[in-house]
């Protein structure tokens, strides 16, 4: 069965009786004039089906526990979403486990990620009750145990260690290859594993792992799941110990474009599942608890951005741009890692001749480009326009860049949309200013 990241667009995505993009049952012109643009738009429907796939594809699993990697995209009101449907979280930050926390989030289905947490961050997660550390390197043993010191709590951490795998994806998104910032070597572990066991406010239950971001492979799940199990069970002996629990990290990846060809969370549930299986019985262990930490997969089809074309301009013998009012600040992904996505006139040209145009944003730089030479009906001034797959990494990496405000992030759902993030004003942009 197809899961929600192999398409492009949202599942509730269609042409309305006037002609107009529809999402969430909602009028994307409607919606660009109510709200303004540029306008993120999250479809509920597609957020909650992916949730639920997750769920649904390891429901057979003894004891799962779904995390979103909520780098991804965290608000409120997602945060409220993912948590009804069961969902942990990892945080990367004080300001996510503040975000959460203020969501009424379970604190302890949190896992604290992060390769150089501040004391302050620390104190924080720990006052709140953060489920688990996954405690990423020498010195942060050494600060969460000063944090601990005088107290009788006992904290749960697990081991981030870098397996050794490599993904074929964008460099600056792949983690678990051996020369990465995040986590111990595998020859490190022993020395960390000694370290820790001084510290009896820290618990060590089980090993974490994050091999990289927008994964179509399937191989390196079965790779990873492999080391994990071995690494626990090499522990477990040296030290006499009972590690029994697993965090295999996020990555699985989503359709931008038709080059993308990601599997499906069953596919890749069975996967893991098997090699999880197949490890267990080779060392005669009970199956651990799982963790899973899907970010962009769980969002990133759900949301969409409206923008409104502006001026527009063709180089003699060049290429044709269009310039929209948004760009690199809300979306940086095309500037960071050429990232490329699907563009579409929301208004009615359908079926109207199309023309090479590039979609360029307007942002001092030039290399603020959205979409590259795309084939699209005639764009006028006013027009709106739908970028898909924009839910992951757009709103949660956006700026101020040259001063412009941030968009607002709009949720739909069955014809009704609500507003979940409001625009930015001038005034708040000064907040700051002393
Ligand atoms: N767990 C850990 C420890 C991570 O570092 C990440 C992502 C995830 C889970 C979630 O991975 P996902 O399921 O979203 O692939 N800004 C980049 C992506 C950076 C990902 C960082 N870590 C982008 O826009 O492509």
């Amino acid at each position: 069965m197809k899961t929600i990241n192999q398409f492009i667009m949202p599942k509730t995505a269609k042409r309305n009786s006037k002609g107009n993009l529809e999402l969430g049952g909602c009028d994307c012109l409607e919606l660009a004039e109510k709200y303004g643009t540029p306008l993120y738009v999250m479809c509920k429907e597609t957020l909650v089906d992916m949730a639920q796939s997750f769920k649904n594809a390891f429901e057979d699993y003894p004891n799962f526990q779904p995390t979103y990697a909520s780098k991804a995209l965290m608000t409120k009101k997602i945060a409220e979403i993912l948590h009804s449907e069961g969902f942990g979280f990892d945080a990367v930050s004080g300001g996510e486990i503040y975000t959460m926390h203020k969501a009424g989030v379970d604190m302890s289905k949190v896992t604290f990620n992060g390769n150089n947490k501040t004391p302050d961050e620390i104190k924080f997660a720990l006052e709140v009750g953060i489920g688990h550390f996954s405690v990423d390197n020498f010195s942060e043993i050494e600060d969460l145990a000063d944090a601990l010191k005088g107290s009788d709590k006992t904290q749960p951490i697990h081991l981030r260690i870098t397996p050794g795998i490599e993904c074929h994806t964008h460099e600056y998104i792949q983690t678990g290859h051996l020369d990465s910032k995040f986590g111990f070597d595998l020859s490190q572990t022993d020395s960390a594993v000694e370290e820790i066991l001084k510290h009896k406010n820290l618990e060590l239950k089980g090993l974490h792992a994050h091999i990289g971001s927008q994964i179509f492979e399937t191989k390196v799940f079965e790779d990873e799941v492999e080391v994990l199990i071995k690494e626990i069970v090499r522990l477990n002996k040296k030290f006499n110990l009972n590690l029994n629990e697993i965090n295999i990290g996020g990555g699985l990846g989503i359709t931008y474009t038709e080059a993308d060809t990601p599997p499906s969370v069953y596919e890749i549930a069975e996967i893991i599942k098997q090699a999880i299986d197949k490890n267990c019985k080779k060392y005669s262990i009970e199956k651990p608890k799982l963790f899973i930490e899907p970010g962009r997969s769980i969002v990133g089809t759900a949301g969409v951005t409206l923008y409104k074309a502006g001026s527009s301009k063709q180089v003699p013998n060049g290429k044709k741009y269009v310039a929209l009012d948004g760009g690199m600040a809300d979306n940086p992904r095309p500037s960071m890692y050429g990232a490329e996505y699907i563009a579409e006139v929301a208004n009615n040209k359908v079926g109207e001749p199309l023309e090479t145009v590039t979609l360029s944003g307007r942002y001092c730089e030039s290399g603020d480009i959205l979409i590259k030479n795309t084939e699209l009906p005639k764009i006028q001034k006013g027009d709106i326009l739908c970028i898909y797959n924009t839910g992951a990494y757009n709103y949660s990496m956006s700026s101020n860049y040259n001063r412009i405000l941030k968009p607002a992030v709009v949720l739909v759902n069955q014809g009704q949309p609500a507003m979940i993030v409001s625009r930015q004003t001038y005034e708040q942009l000064l907040e700051n200013d002393l």
